[in-house]
């Protein structure tokens, strides 16, 4: 302030000076109202570029993406003008920068619920949708930007979910149906409402139909399993009750024995099996370095059949043995001898008297190979096909039970597979046979070099 009044007192002195030297004391008069006038004049026009500067400044400021790049410089000048544009343009870009800054944030913030696996739906006091991410929107068919402003109410038409709001206890979650649930495809979700802020409510979705399918599995395993154990339980009680109590002949004794046995068998068999397939869930997934040969898979399934075959009464059954194309398969050698040799031993029970089964292993065009097992048995109503694989699935239980079958065998073959990366397909038809064969991916399939033909048993 002090150098500007300084500067314009030199300023008028040097005007009053050279009107002196051209005119006395008038001329002094003259030169300093004259470099008055034009001091005014050239402050004048410093402040119109000011002004004009700080108009375009406060364009930009409605602009709501306004970036420091673009800011327009202050107009150039020193004294105070200049210091005051200065520190005016200053404060903008810091100002612009921290707005920035704040904006990216809030976008990240947005685009981390948007990448969220649940709904998230922020709600005004009103119970009205002031945003929501597109993973609610799909849970409960919102249009993202259409429904802003709408009660949630209104938009979530399910007699639970609104019950649950008018109750306003929010402590534990409720659970819906979702929009696109079909009685053979259920979709269940569970809704929260947490409340935040000044009235404002946080509605978090959750698509939970698999946990609640994984708790249905849950349950009826366990009545499976123990419906399973009971019934080889009553027979054994009974028989040891009858043993008990009465006197029987030593034959009868033995005939009663060796029906325990046979019970207690199944039991050790549905134990085993069980076993055999949590080992099979939990166990880490099969290594390609380790590898076993195809035909020592195909030489243990034909010892299994041939013991299989007495026991079951099936000597009348023809079984053949064909590989095509001799090569290893890079996996557990015991889970694959157990996947190949059950769907064998399935084809053998299956298969009523004088049956043929067909046990054969080709490699395909593509370098996969398929070890596949042909019957030509009562074959399996397709309603019955998707469900196979299910543990504890028998198409007949009675017969399936009477040859001794828990109905896990198919459930661990298809664990084997999936582990192996192979895939398993199944064709049947009622009176024409079955056909179970398992194509393993060609990365599993290793080609050994001269063909050889294994005998047929
Ligand atoms: N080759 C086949 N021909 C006809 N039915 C079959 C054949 N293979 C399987 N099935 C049907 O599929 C059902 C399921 O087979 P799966 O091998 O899982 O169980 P299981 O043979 O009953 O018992 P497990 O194999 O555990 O001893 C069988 O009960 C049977 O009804
Ligand atoms: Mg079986």
């Amino acid at each position: 302030m002090l150098a500007r009044g300084l500067s314009f007192s030199v300023f008028l002195a040097v005007g009053g000076l050279i009107g002196a030297v051209v005119a006395a004391w008038p001329g002094a008069l003259v030169g300093v109202v004259l470099m008055a006038l034009i001091a005014f004049y050239l402050d004048a026009l410093r402040l119109l570029r000011l002004r004009g500067w700080l108009i375009k400044l406060s364009s930009l400021e409605r602009a709501d993406d306004t970036q420091v790049e673009v800011l327009p410089e202050p107009p150039a000048g020193a004294g105070l003008l200049g210091e005051m544009a200065d520190r005016v343009h200053r404060l903008l870009r810091w100002r612009l920068r921290a707005q920035r800054e704040s904006r990216l944030r809030l976008q990240e913030m947005f685009a981390a619920i948007q990448a969220s696996p649940n709904g998230v739906i922020l709600l005004d006091a009103q119970g009205r949708i002031e945003w929501c991410n597109q993973t609610a929107a799909g849970h409960l068919g919102l249009d993202a930007a259409r429904d802003v402003r709408q009660h949630v109410a209104h938009l979530i038409r399910d007699p639970v979910f609104n019950a649950y709001v008018a109750a306003a206890d929010f402590s534990a979650p409720v659970t819906i149906s979702g929009r696109e649930s079909t009685p053979s495809r259920p979709v269940r979700l569970s809704l929260q409402v947490h409340p935040y802020g000044q009235g404002q409510r946080l509605l978090l979705s959750r698509d939970v139909t698999l946990i609640e399918q994984a708790e249905a599995m849950r349950r009826d395993f366990v009545a499976n399993v123990s419906h399973e154990l009971r019934t080889p339980l009553t027979v054994l009680s009974g028989f040891v009750e009858t043993l008990q109590t009465l006197e029987l002949p030593p034959q009868d004794v033995r005939r009663y024995l060796g029906l325990m046995a046979t019970q207690s068998d199944r039991m050790q068999t549905l134990v085993n099996d069980l076993l055999t397939l949590s080992r099979l869930e939990g166990s880490p997934l099969p290594s390609l370095d380790d590898r076993v040969g195809v035909d020592t898979l195909l030489a243990q399934c034909e010892i299994d059949a041939g013991a299989l075959l007495p026991n079951m009464g099936r000597m009348d059954h023809v079984v053949e043995f064909v590989q095509e194309a001799p090569a290893q398969l890079a996996g557990v050698a015991t889970e694959l001898q157990s996947a190949l040799s059950n769907l064998v031993s399935n084809a053998i029970r299956y298969t009523p008297a004088e049956g043929r089964v067909a046990v054969s292993w080709k490699l395909l065009p593509d370098g996969s190979g398929e070890f596949s097992v042909q019957d030509n048995g009562p074959g399996i109503a397709a309603e019955h096909l998707p469900r196979l694989t299910e543990r504890f699935y028998r198409v007949d239980r009675s017969r399936s039970r009477d040859s001794g079958g828990t109905g896990l065998g198919l459930a661990i073959v298809k664990h084997v597979v999936q582990r192996h990366g192979a895939v398993l397909h199944i064709e049947s038809e009622p009176g024409r046979g079955s056909r179970f064969s398992i194509v393993f991916p060609a990365s599993r399939v290793h080609r050994l070099d001269a063909p050889q033909d294994l005998k047929a048993a």
